[in-house]
């Protein structure tokens, strides 16, 4: 499966601070924010990955990110003209795509919490049909909400509903199969002027073809789009990492846990951010003896990742053969 990141728009909310560079790359506490997708979809197993900026932003992006080979992952770039909606993502990265599957995610959307490797890899594996995630949210009128009929089943998606028909916001998280670029080529324009990525999942909805997954209250889901949410996922990302002395949204650990980088990749990369605690973080990883988090000291010989991310002790615990 490939993946999109979609990381263009004009970040208009968070102006003046995005007058001059991209919304995406700006700090979500210690990391720019377009770390954060970018592990997610790695966690999903996916590593060839096309980054979608505004335009005249490559540059910016591939500054940071380049070819991905530090990730252990393969990187390219594409710009959108104008944000024409987030649907257009699947018209440019059509030939990218090439007729395969994909996940889509939106280069402001932050996602932490247990299971989710295993949450992304399931829905990774489905290659027909879509698949979306809903998460509870206080003011769902901001968003694509899910609507459901009396048995609990998906009724309908509504975008930025006056009314919400429900507290279940859809997430910038998306799975595909292959007919999606098609599928948005039939699309007409809102009246915002907008592909919106709300009418490409009701084509989906009305084949019968789309899978609603929740994610649970043990899951964050956070965006990044007003100064306000901006500053609350920081201080979510700070507040975790400071109690845990886990980092969320390592491009870099995620390859690591994931066996896609070896040490020597790990060591070069904590060597370009050796003043940081960023870099210290990357560093002592390397330098510790196994794979497994410093703070459980056990090793596991299976699923990396999932050691690393499901990091509730119980779990750990139960996986690892203690009590
Ligand atoms: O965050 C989840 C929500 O994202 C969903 O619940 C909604 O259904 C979906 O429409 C979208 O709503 P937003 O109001 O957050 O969309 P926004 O226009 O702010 O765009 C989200 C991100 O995508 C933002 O970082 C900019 C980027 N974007 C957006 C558009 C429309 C692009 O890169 N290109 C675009 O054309």
């Amino acid at each position: 499966m490939k993946g999109i990141i979609l990381a263009g728009g004009t970040g208009s909310r968070l102006w003046p601070i995005t007058h001059a560079t991209s919304k995406q790359l700006l700090p979500v506490w210690d990391k720019p924010m377009v770390f954060y997708p970018l592990s997610t979809l790695m966690l999903a197993g996916i590593r060839d990955i096309l980054i979608i900026t505004a335009k005249g932003q490559t540059d910016a992006f591939a500054g940071l990110l380049g070819d991905g080979k530090q990730f252990g992952i393969n990187l390219t770039y594409a710009e959108q003209d104008a944000p024409n909606g987030i649907a257009e993502a699947l018209l440019i990265g059509r030939e990218f795509l090439n007729g395969e599957p994909c996940a889509l995610i939106l280069g402001d959307n932050l996602f932490h919490g247990d299971s989710l490797g295993e949450r992304l890899r399931g829905a990774a594996k489905r290659h027909t049909g879509a698949t979306v995630f809903v998460h509870a949210v206080r003011d769902p009128e901001r968003y694509g909400v899910m609507a459901f009929d009396p048995d609990g089943q998906p009724l309908d998606i509504i975008e930025k509903p006056s009314n919400p028909p429900s507290n279940l916001a859809v997430t910038g998280l998306y799975f595909f199969d292959a007919s999606a670029p098609d599928r948005v080529a039939d699309l007409v324009p809102s009246a915002r002027g907008e592909l919106e990525i709300t009418d490409l999942n009701r084509s989906y909805l009305e084949d019968r073809e789309l899978t609603v997954e929740m994610l649970g209250r043990g899951c964050a889901w956070l965006d990044t789009g007003t100064p306000a949410s901006l500053l609350q996922a920081a201080q979510f990302v700070y507040s975790v990492e400071e109690r845990q002395g886990l980092k969320i949204g390592s491009p870099e650990e995620t390859a690591w846990r994931l066996g896609w980088i070896d040490r020597d990749a790990l060591t070069r990369s904590a060597g370009f951010s050796a003043a940081s605690d960023y870099g210290r973080y990357l560093n002592d990883m390397a330098n510790s003896p196994d794979v497994s988090p410093p703070s459980f000291g056990m090793v596991l010989s299976s699923d990396r990742a999932e050691l690393f991310f499901n990091s509730q002790p119980q779990e750990m615990t139960r996986r690892a053969g203690h009590d």
